[in-house]
């Protein structure tokens, strides 16, 4: 417990995070930094990149409203305290991709219409079903759906995103790294204070190994909604060929994403994922459940 009280405590937090990666940052990026100008001017891909920031934010108010509900769930007061350094970097994280969307344009006033109007209905549901588990104070289930899939998803969503903007977008690339950084602290909570839980109550396994089979399936199916019929693509394509520019290599899990379809990346991106729950759910134990494929 001492390992696990010393990594995961306030005084670890507030070193590692608040002055450590994040000094000197605002909204997570340098200061001054600013979008491109290749997407301020281009509409399609403005809106694309408004559509892509409001599924971060989706998920980030999700991710927001389960560990702070999950304080009160807890059985200890370490992990309490965890919770709530989570809850602030849940909030900040909402903060920061909110702050990305107006400084794409989107007006303070129509926040919440467009969030509604972009979100994917399938992000939705993978929220609703760990909200669920929250709710009940469930702390074993709200843990493995917050700490494990929700986090294992965004940590590989980031990575890809990190190594999809570190060229052409700077600040958004700062944002994401200081986001990831996070998130490892996240995922590692999960994975060292749920295994012993599970062997406490190994009842609960099945209920769990059914909730990560169907957040899978919805986690595949947003995949699907954004990366196929997506028009980004084939716009960043019309304007190399126009200009004769070439996005630089950008390298994530040994492929170099800069040469590969959208359809190629939402593979790699889905294994990628589907291979870290396993491995981790394997080490807390817990069965991996194949989820159908959209
Ligand atoms: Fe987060
Ligand atoms: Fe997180």
């Amino acid at each position: 417990m001492s390992d696990f009280l010393s990594m995961y405590s306030i005084q670890y937090w507030l070193e590692s995070c608040p002055q450590g990666y994040l000094m000197n940052t605002e909204f997570g990026h340098a200061p001054g930094e600013k979008e491109p100008d290749v997407i301020l001017d281009n509409e399609v891909l403005r809106t694309e990149t408004i559509r892509t920031t409001v599924q971060l934010v989706v998920g980030e108010r999700c991710a927001l409203s389960a560990s702070s509900g999950l304080i009160n769930a807890a059985p200890d007061e370490a992990s309490k305290r965890f919770l709530a350094t989570q809850t602030l970097d849940e909030a900040r994280h909402v903060e920061v991709f909110t702050q990305r969307l107006y400084d794409l344009g989107v007006k303070k006033g129509d926040l919440e219409g467009v969030i509604a109007q972009y979100a994917i209905p399938n992000l939705v549901k993978f929220a609703e079903i760990l909200l669920e588990k929250v709710d009940k104070k469930d702390f074993v289930a709200g843990v493995v759906g917050q700490n494990v899939i929700l986090e294992g998803m965004a940590f590989s969503v980031f990575e890809m995103m990190h190594a999809l903007t570190l060229d052409m977008n700077p600040k958004f690339a700062r944002t994401l790294s200081g986001t990831i950084a996070d998130e490892r602290r996240h995922v590692g909570f999960g994975e060292n204070r749920i295994g012993s839980l599970i062997r406490e109550f190994p009842e609960k396994r099945s209920e769990i190994e059914r909730m990560q089979r169907d957040m899978s399936y919805f986690m595949l199916a947003t995949f699907a909604d954004s990366f196929r019929r997506n028009p980004m693509q084939a716009e960043i394509d019309r304007l190399e060929a126009e200009t004769g520019m070439h996005r630089s290599k950008a390298q994530y899990q040994g492929v170099n994403l800069a040469e590969m379809t959208p359809e190629e990346m939402e593979h790699v991106l889905a294994d990628t994922v589907l291979k870290e729950f396993k491995l981790r759910l394997g080490r807390i134990g817990i069965e991996y459940q194949t989820p159908r494929r959209p």
